[in-house]
């Protein structure tokens, strides 16, 4: 970490006061690539080495509707799995049993039940707050700008809480322009202006972090002259973009490493280039650079990793591209291995037995681009071949991908696939009783059916305004729990 001193100071005082048992929630805020995960890493590494417990949740960019609780459900499974899992389930089976349901959230709320959903956060919230008895513990929610209703809603309830504990809330969030009514701007600026949480936003490093970063990357002290300048530039101090911009400066040979055993280092080759002003763009340009640099094959592959939505397994490569999973795990591998923004990041045991690796970018922004250079015809077919797949292999309980199958679908423009995936989702939500679920995805269904021609249409949107009408009769929709609290 370079240049972060005074933001883990602040970090680390918000820690501080947890002993005496008051509940922290902090957003760290900031553009794209600006360091807040970085930052929060740093700062998760060093609370669990004076023995906190940190349990991570992300929040994921869905095209279709989010999974209530999915970054929630996420950390509540990491603190079930750590070394103090026991306690954590003992706890949770005491206090908040329906919180551990085998990964999956306890019923929605709606107007008639109410109650049962501030019940039910109360619960986990107390849970948390009785686990932390024992070790502070950090909820750390990375990409808050694309959570859930309802896990905002659990921030919300959790920093209003009264009883003295020793939990904190670390939140990251990208900064929207004029996003003022977005649900997470309305429950961030509420729970400031009630000082019930800190903001910590994140400006671009100074030009001196800047050079500390460069010699980071480079590993080296002393530098070509005017590179640090010229890296600040067109950087603008964004962490993200150094390294990018060093990763082009040598892929473009600009920097060559010279010289012979202890003399080894980088040097300046040629003039720096001229690059014009506009940092998103250039960035584009030069991992677009760094694709090219590949073999087809090898860009095929990581553009078909780019269809899924964080991390993408092989075997979704191996559908997307029609190609043998074995063959194709193998080719993640190699990429993984050469490729500093590729990372394998664990492996899964799919429904069939078989396992196979998932891998993830090192940055959201080369998932977009290799997504974007695809023409759109080729990508609806490896989407559609990635839905399929997901269908047969979890043929008997498509529930449980249903959403994920839609998202593919709907990108595909495969709208009449998209739109009963989503009504089995709402299906097996209504199954569960989670009425509020049930509802957006049969809303979301109806949406995506207006794209259907008119004959095929009428059918079916009749078909989901009848399954709307029996879900509301079932219930009717409850406002937010923040919307309750700022009134
Ligand atoms: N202060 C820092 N010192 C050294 N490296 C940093 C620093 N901040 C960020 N980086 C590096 O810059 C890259 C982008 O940072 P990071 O992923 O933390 O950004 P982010 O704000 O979380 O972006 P996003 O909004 O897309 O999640 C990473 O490779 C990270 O390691
Ligand atoms: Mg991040």
């Amino acid at each position: 970490m370079v240049g972060r001193d005074e933001e883990l100071s602040l970090l680390r005082a918000q820690f501080g006061f947890l002993p005496t048992g008051n509940r922290r929630v902090v957003f760290i805020s900031g553009e794209a690539g600006i360091g807040k995960t970085a930052l929060m890493d740093a700062f998760c590494r060093e609370v669990k080495q004076s023995s906190a417990s940190v349990a991570h949740g992300q929040c994921l960019q869905c095209v279709s509707g989010k999974e209530e609780y999915y970054p929630l459900m996420e950390s509540l499974s990491q603190l079930c799995a750590s070394a103090d899992g026991e306690l954590a389930c003992r706890i949770l089976a005491r206090m908040a049993p329906a919180w551990l349901t085998k990964g999956r959230a306890p019923e929605s709320s709606t107007a008639a039940h109410a109650e049962p959903q501030v019940r039910l956060l109360g619960e986990l919230c107390a849970a948390l707050e009785e686990l932390a008895a024992a070790k502070p513990l950090v909820l750390v929610f990375e990409d808050l700008h694309w959570a859930d209703d309802s896990t905002l809603d659990f921030i919300s309830v959790m920093a209003r809480r009264r009883a003295p504990t020793r939990v904190m809330v670390l939140a990251s969030c990208r900064r929207r322009k004029g996003a003022t009514g977005h649900p997470l701007e309305v429950v961030k600026q509420d729970l400031l202006v009630h000082r019930l949480a800190v903001e910590i936003a994140l400006a671009p490093l100074a030009k001196a972090a800047v050079c500390q970063l460069v010699i980071k990357e480079l590993q080296q002290e002393s530098l070509p002259p005017g590179l640090t300048g010229f890296v600040y530039q067109r950087s603008e101090g964004n962490p993200l973009f150094v390294i990018a911009v060093l990763e082009h400066l040598i892929a473009e040979r600009f920097l060559v490493r010279k010289g012979t055993d202890d003399t080894v280092g980088w040097e300046q080759n040629a003039p720096l280039p001229e690059m014009e002003s506009g940092v998103p763009g250039e960035l584009t340009r030069m991992i677009e650079l760094e694709i090219e640099r590949l073999t087809p094959e090898e860009q095929r592959i990581l553009e078909a990793g780019s269809l899924m939505s964080v991390a993408f397994p092989a075997w979704a490569v191996a559908a997307a591209l029609e190609l043998d999973a074995a063959d194709a795990e193998e080719a993640c591998d190699e990429l993984a291995r050469r490729l500093y923004f590729v990372e394998r990041a664990g492996q899964d045991e799919l429904p069939d037995g078989t396992r196979s690796a998932f891998y993830v970018f090192a940055h959201g922004l080369y998932r977009e681009v290799l997504y974007q250079r695809q023409p759109a015809t080729r990508r609806a077919k490896r989407q559609i071949r990635i839905a399929e797949r997901l269908g047969t292999l979890f043929a008997g309980r498509e529930a449980c991908v249903a959403r994920e199958m839609a998202m593919h679908y709907e990108a595909a423009g495969d709208w009449q696939r998209a739109s009963s995936a989503l009504r089995v989702a709402a299906r097996d939500a209504q199954q569960r009783r989670a009425y509020a679920d049930a509802m957006e995805l049969l809303e979301q269904s109806l949406t995506i059916a207006q794209n259907l021609s008119a004959r095929e249409s009428e059918t079916v949107k009749r078909e989901i305004q009848l399954e709307l009408m029996e879900t509301r009769r079932e219930t009717a929709m409850k406002p937010r729990l923040w919307m309750n609290v700022s009134e």
